[in-house]
Formats: structure tokens, C-alpha cells, sequence
């Protein structure tokens, strides 16, 4: 790495993206240059908080800034591809929350910009670096599962933690979170949950090549925690997708249904053994002593990194980040073809 250069970096949209510029400020090879976001009131408060020299109301100010080397882009998913080609157009690495985009089309537009700036699009789908899940995946680079032909992921909650529409921050409150329930705004539990549990086990699986994939989304809660309108995005959502080596993955998202606790679970099976992460427990590894059940708890360790460390890194070290634009691609494409409820995935 070259240890003298240091990344400006910019952030634009400042609720999730509060902990990109936290992260950024707390880098050692990178300086938070710039942040942005429409709430000028929030924006200000933001500004004096971190010390940021250049605040922006309009986004294509800020990437149009020249002493700017890259963005973090966490504004709502509908605007995540008009976001993203205007920073690549002005020559800029993107950092972008996932979901990727609202659908497969707009995620190639969106890398086929990247390869053509030359410039890095990363995927901030930041459960890859949970300790248990990097553990696994070197476990099942370690051959210890052979070859996996299934695997089962989830992100369900129960009833009562619904998206609300509003959000209290110290300068007034923040109306704009009901894209989170709109279905045209790329909000409901698909999307949000599904994407990062979805990539997990896509991850896990080595990526397969998707055959096609069917699904049904439910929409039966939403509006309970959404006074405003439209609350049609989906509250719960099923998927079970086929790969063209055979392997097959069942999915389910949920925002809120009737079960007593949060479940965050994936697990990996292949013909020597079968993996679990599961809700913040410890993995569990089965089938290691000649097919009898056995459980190894390995020691949680420390995140040593983040989706923003990887990505100032990645750009620094001049290589592909860990969570690269065709892994974004491939998980939406899987969230298309469950939308679409259809028995083929969609372009
Ligand atoms: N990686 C994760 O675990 C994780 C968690 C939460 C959200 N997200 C993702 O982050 C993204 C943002 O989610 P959020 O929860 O922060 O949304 P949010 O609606 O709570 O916040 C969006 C922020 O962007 C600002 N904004 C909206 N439109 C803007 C525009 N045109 N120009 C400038 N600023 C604008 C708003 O004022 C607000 O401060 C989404 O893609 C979401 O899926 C990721």
C-alpha cells in the first residue's frame, strides 16, 4: 500500500451514512473532506460534529468537487444509479449501500459506469465482515464442507418493529423515511433484510451461477408503521433460487410476522459437512467426526474491518474490493426474479 497517500472522501446522505463519515474520520488513510444531504438544518449539525470543511445541499456539486477522490452513497435506493453516474462521471470511486440499485438492469448500468471511469464501485454489504462469517467462509475455503448443494437464509422479525415514516433528530424531525415502505422507492424487507442475507449465503456458496429463481412477497403489515402513503413495499418475502451447478438457496425476509425474536440465520450444506451462523451466536460446524453431529464454537473475535476500511484500501492498494459490483449484480438479480414471482430470472 502506499503508505504517504491518504483518500478524501465524501459522504452524501447522513442517517446510515452517519457511520460512514464516523468510520472515514476514525481512518488512518483517509480524510473526510466533504459530506451532504438535503435536510440543510441536519446537514449544518453534521458539519459541526465532524469538522467537515464542504457541505452540499445537491449532490452534483459535491462530485463535481475537484479535490474529492471518492463517495460513500447512502441516500434511498431509488436514487442510488442516478447518484453513482454522476460521481463516476466526474471521476470518482463510489462506496455504494446496498441494495444496489432497484433492480439487475440498473446494477450493470451502474458497473458497466465504474469500468468506463476506471474508477472503484463497492458494494457496502457490511455482513461480510462480521467475524462469524468471515470464519465461515475460510472454514468452506478449507474444503471442510466439499462440494455445497444447499443452503437456507434468513433475516425475520417479529410484529412490532415496523419502518415508521418519521425519524427525531435534534434539529427537527425527518419526514422523508417512507420510501422504506414504498415498493417504487425500493423500500420493503426483500430489499432491506433479504440483500445482505441473500449475499451471505451467495458468498458462502462461492457465487454460483444463477438458473432461475421464484418467490412470492407479501405486503400484510407495512402500513402499521407508516401513517403516510403509499406503505406497499413488502413486509415478508419467500425465494427459493436454483443455480446451474445444481446447488439451490431458500430465502426469507421479513420485516414483521408472528415469532417471538429477531432471527438472523444462514446455513450451508455440502456433502462433507454442513455450517450455521446464526443471530449473533457463536457458528456452529456439523458432520466433522465421520457424519456424527458435533459442534465447534469458535471464538468471536474483534470486526478487524469494515466496508469503509476495505474500500479506501482496495483504492489505495490498487485492487478489486471484497464485495465487487458483479456480487451486488447477482444478489438483485435473485431479489428481481422473487418480485417478479416468476419461474425465470429477470434480465
Ligand atoms: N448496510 C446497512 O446495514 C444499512 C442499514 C440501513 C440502511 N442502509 C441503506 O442505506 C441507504 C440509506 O438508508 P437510510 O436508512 O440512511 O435512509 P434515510 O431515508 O433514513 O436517510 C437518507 C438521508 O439522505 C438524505 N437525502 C434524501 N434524498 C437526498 C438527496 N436527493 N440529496 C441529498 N440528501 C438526500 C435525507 O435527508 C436523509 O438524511 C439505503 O440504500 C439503505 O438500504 C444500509
Amino acid at each position: 500500500m502506499d503508505n504517504q497517500r491518504r483518500l478524501r472522501v465524501g459522504v452524501i446522505g447522513l442517517n446510515m451514512g452517519q457511520w460512514h463519515a464516523e468510520t472515514y474520520k476514525n481512518l488512518p488513510n483517509a480524510d473526510l473532506v466533504a459530506v451532504c444531504d438535503k435536510d440543510a438544518g441536519w446537514l449544518e449539525h453534521c458539519r459541526t460534529k465532524w469538522d467537515v470543511p464542504n457541505t452540499f445541499t445537491d449532490y452534483r456539486e459535491m462530485v463535481a468537487m475537484p479535490d474529492l477522490d471518492a463517495v460513500s452513497v447512502a441516500l434511498p435506493t431509488f436514487l442510488h444509479l442516478s447518484v453513482a453516474l454522476a460521481a463516476f462521471e466526474q471521476g470518482k470511486h463510489v462506496l455504494m449501500e446496498k441494495p444496489m440499485a432497484m433492480n439487475a438492469t440498473e446494477g450493470e448500468q451502474m458497473a458497466e459506469a465504474a469500468r468506463s471511469a476506471g474508477k472503484t464501485l463497492m458494494i457496502s454489504l457490511n455482513q461480510r465482515f462480521d467475524p462469524d462469517v468471515q470464519f465461515l467462509k475460510r472454514y468452506i475455503e478449507e474444503g471442510n464442507l466439499g462440494e455445497i448443494y444447499c443452503a437456507r437464509t434468513l433475516w425475520r422479525r417479529p410484529l412490532g418493529g415496523l419502518p415508521a415514516s418519521t425519524l427525531d433528530r435534534p434539529t427537527g424531525v425527518y419526514t422523508g423515511r417512507n420510501w422504506f415502505n414504498e415498493a417504487a422507492k425500493g423500500g420493503g424487507a426483500l430489499r432491506d433484510l433479504g440483500a445482505h442475507v441473500i449475499d451471505v449465503a451467495m458468498w458462502l456458496m462461492g457465487f454460483p451461477e444463477l438458473q432461475d429463481a421464484v418467490g412470492r412477497t407479501y405486503t400484510k403489515f407495512i402500513s402499521e408503521g407508516a401513517p403516510a402513503s403509499p406503505a406497499d413495499a413488502d413486509d415478508h418475502s419467500v425465494g427459493f433460487a436454483r443455480f446451474t451447478n445444481g446447488a439451490s438457496l431458500q430465502i426469507e425476509a421479513s420485516f414483521g410476522q408472528h415469532i417471538d425474536h429477531d432471527e438472523l440465520i444462514t446455513e450451508v450444506f455440502g456433502t462433507k459437512g454442513g455450517a450455521l451462523r446464526w443471530s449473533g451466536r457463536p457458528p456452529k460446524l456439523y458432520g466433522q467426526t465421520g457424519g456424527a453431529y458435533s459442534t465447534t464454537e469458535p471464538r468471536l473475535q474483534e470486526r478487524k474491518s469494515g466496508p469503509q476500511q476495505e474500500f479506501v484500501n482496495s483504492i489505495l492498494e490498487g485492487r478489486p474490493p471484497l464485495v465487487r459490483p458483479e456480487h451486488g449484480i447477482a444478489v438483485t438479480r435473485i431479489m428481481d426474479a422473487i418480485f417478479a414471482g416468476s419461474s425465470t430470472a429477470s434480465p
